[in-house]
């Protein structure tokens, strides 16, 4: 199968540190895996509104919703690229994986059963040094993946303890994280590894007993 991913960028600025550093990860693709890039700062998402239990969220066509979900279903792997906003991720990303709720109550989309085995990334930049302060955004991308069954990238521990999926970076203005030498390393090879399934943490207890 043709490996295609989507990368959605986050950030509320364009050429951020997030995007230098999931551009110096791709990178690293080979030719033939596919890459789109949507930026939702340039194509901004509406509000999500809560309808799944009044009445059945339609597909949307032809605004930016049905860009993001046409391009998310196309999508083998999804990459979100954010900036830490608050030890979490942006309101870009966080409006955008509100859609997904109303994609699973879209009927005909089979949302859930189409994105399981699908595989989620995440690419942060972060202007804190101390990097377990990310375990917010990490928890938020690691357990929707555990919910919809999808495989989080496992690249590094945070606070010692393995966790799904998420590339960081250090930097606070624009260009900075391309000094963070060490990201950069791990950008090479963020890519070729291969991704656990991703487990809610009382999962993880449960099957180490
Ligand atoms: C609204 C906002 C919230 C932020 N919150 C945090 C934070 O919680 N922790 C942190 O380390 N950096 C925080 N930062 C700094 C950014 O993460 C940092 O500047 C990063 O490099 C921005 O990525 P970008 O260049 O891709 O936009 C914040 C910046 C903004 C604008």
């Amino acid at each position: 199968m043709t490996r295609r991913f989507l990368f959605v960028l986050g950030s509320s600025r364009s050429d951020g540190n997030t995007e230098m550093l999931a551009r110096a990860a791709a990178e690293q693709l080979p030719d033939d895996v596919e890459q789109v890039w949507i930026d939702l700062a340039r194509h901004p998402l509406p509000d999500f509104e809560d309808l799944r239990h009044d009445s059945d969220h339609v597909r949307p066509e032809g605004d930016n919703r049905a860009l993001l979900l046409d391009a998310t279903l196309a999508a083998t792997d999804i990459v979100i690229a954010s900036p830490l906003y608050w030890y979490s991720v942006s309101a870009h990303v966080k409006r955008y994986l509100d859609h997904w709720s109303g994609w699973l109550r879209t009927p005909g989309l089979d949302f859930k059963e189409h994105m399981a085995g699908r595989t989620l990334w995440g690419v942060t930049a972060l202007a804190h040094d101390e990097e377990e302060v990310a375990e917010p955004l990490v928890g938020t991308l690691n357990h929707s993946a555990a919910y919809l069954g999808m495989l989080p990238h496992c690249l590094k521990g945070v606070g010692g303890t393995p966790i799904g999926g998420v590339l960081l970076g250090n930097g606070s203005k624009p260009g900075d994280v391309l000094r963070d030498t060490a990201a950069l390393t791990r950008a090479k090879t963020f890519f070729t590894v291969e991704p656990p399934f991703a487990r809610f943490p009382y999962d993880r207890e449960e099957s180490a007993a």
